[in-house]
């Protein structure tokens, strides 16, 4: 049996545009593919939807959408603006109950979409120069002072909504702004306080007027170091602001139910490939279900795919998809899990050119390399260098998880049993407890690769017998001291 039988794989490679929300059709498109988690749809329910809402009276905010590179972002963002620009598009979302909760909002705003790009424009320019454009296209003329002749904007902006509901007296105004971490990085520092201070003003203006604003921006702004010097700005940004996060649980969703989404038959049928195998793990069978739905997909590869802090720009659900796409044609064995898990990922940080320019990663492929090299022409045991090999790689990339690549952190064999779903068929003849004759048989495998590389960057810690990569070990005294007991051994016999 083929992996392409027993999923419906959607490729998921692009990003979206929030700008195309602005057409109809693509609108409609946009919310009948998005797939909402239940921790999503409480999200929209207790938060979004009630931030939007004007009819009754509360303390309105703004809201920022977060969220790693290519997690659903944008998609999300025309999702929240196509309904509230249309209500019809609701009855198109794929969750009745989010349709009801979005009812307050749907089809009660007018709006504006912009996506920054590497412009210089200050934050309130455009946002002015936006509304100003898109306020003249509904037959309003309105023009913002200059920033210099008003204190601040709160009134500018009461006149303008003033004008606005003249033309359209049930509706308010949303505003959708894409990309604001990338932008506010590229700016000097005088100017991003400058642009902070108009964020948090466009914020309080959503409490009195019909003024929305959704933002969507890559990892928390508020974490994060460069801005550490506007911490005092960025708080005050926050108070007028809710965050609306893009959590693992959210990608893993969209992983079951779009990225490859099965079909009852097709679920039972991976229930009963991964069954058997579950007895070598340890807790396969209390997440079988888990393991089911993301099928081939490791649930653990997306955890630890959160992980690698190094890389920025990493494109979870744009990985996923790729791996598969390589896949679906093959054959799922009948004697193994199958699964991919996150060592899988190595091949990918290694031969991406941006990847491998940043410092850390390339000093982790350099010595990963002399590993892996050295394993394919000289393993002691041959039969078992296919798990070593998917061993160094997991090393490398969990490298990449701990935040300082010289910490002596890594994976115990447990860990590596369980989160690679690692698996040799000789295992199930041994007639032990399977888990335990399979752990033994990966301290084997790690015993073999110390001893092939002459314990030439790895190391163990024994006393959390967790396995890494050790880039400053250049030397080790203890496998050579064992290399040469063995040859004097040998001389001896
Ligand atoms: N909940 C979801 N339902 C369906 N598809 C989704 C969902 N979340 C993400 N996707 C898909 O994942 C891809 C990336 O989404 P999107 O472009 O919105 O990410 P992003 O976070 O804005 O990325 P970037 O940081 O690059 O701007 C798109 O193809 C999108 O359709
Ligand atoms: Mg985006």
């Amino acid at each position: 049996m083929k992996y392409g039988e027993l999923i419906q794989f959607e490729p998921i490679e692009t990003v979206i545009h929030l700008q195309d929300a602005s057409e109809l059709a693509e609108a409609q498109r946009l919310v009948s593919t998005y797939v909402i988690s239940q921790e999503m749809a409480e999200r929209l329910a207790s938060v979004v939807f009630p931030n939007l809402q004007f009819e009754r009276p509360a303390d309105n905010k703004g809201i920022l959408v977060i969220g790693n590179y290519g997690t659903g972002k944008s998609h999300l963002m025309s999702v929240i603006s196509a309904i509230a620009e249309h209500t019809e598009l609701s009855s198109y979302l794929q969750n009745p109950q989010v349709a009801e909760s979005a009812r307050p909002i749907a089809g009660k705003f007018k709006v504006i979409r912009i996506t920054l790009g590497s412009t210089t424009m200050d934050l309130r320019e455009v946002v002015c120069s936006q509304l100003e454009a898109a306020l003249l296209d509904w037959g309003i003329e309105f023009q913002f002072p200059p920033r210099d002749t008003i204190p601040n904007h709160k009134g500018v902006f009461e006149d303008m909504m003033a004008l606005f509901h003249t033309q359209f007296p049930d509706q308010g105004l949303l505003f959708v702004v894409d990309e604001l971490l990338d932008y506010l990085r590229s700016r000097k520092d005088q100017a991003l306080i400058l642009d902070l201070g108009f964020l948090r003003e466009l914020g309080e203006v959503c409490k009195d007027l019909r003024f929305r604003i959704i933002a969507g921006l890559q990892e928390a702004l508020f974490d994060n170091r460069r801005f550490e010097f506007v911490a005092d700005a960025i708080r005050r940004v926050k108070d007028r602001f809710e965050q609306i996060l893009i959590a693992r649980r959210d990608i893993k969703y969209v992983v079951a139910e779009r990225l490859l989404k099965k079909t009852a038959d097709q679920l039972t049928k991976i229930r009963e490939h991964l069954t058997p195998f579950a007895k070598f793990y340890g807790s396969m069978n209390e997440r079988m279900d888990e393991f089911v739905s993301l099928f081939p997909i490791h649930p653990d590869y997306i955890d630890t795919f959160e992980r690698i802090t190094v890389a920025e720009r990493r494109e979870v659900l744009k990985t996923l998809s790729l791996a598969m796409r390589e896949l679906v044609s093959q054959n799922v064995p009948q004697d193994a899990p199958g699964l991919i898990a996150y060592d899988s990922y190595w091949d990918t940080l290694k031969e991406n050119p941006s990847f491998r320019a940043v410092p850390d990663i390339r000093a982790v492929i350099d010595c990963s390399q002399v590993l892996e090299a050295r394993i394919r022409q000289a393993f002691t045991r041959p039969i078992y260098k296919p798990m070593a090999l998917r061993i160094i790689a997991a090393l490398s990339v969990h490298r990449l998880t701990v935040g300082d690549i010289y910490s002596p952190l890594g994976a115990t064999p447990d860990e590596l049993r369980d989160s690679l779903c690692l698996y040799d068929p000789i295992v199930a003849d041994l007639g032990g407890e399977p888990a335990d004759d399979l752990l033994s048989q990966i301290e084997t495998v790690l015993r073999e690769i110390h001893k092939t590389v002459s314990g030439q960057f790895i190391s163990s810690n024994t006393d959390n017998r967790q396995f890494y990569i050790d880039l400053k070990k250049t030397d080790d005294y203890d496998a050579l001291i064992e290399k040469r007991s063995e040859s004097l051994d040998s001389s001896q016999n």
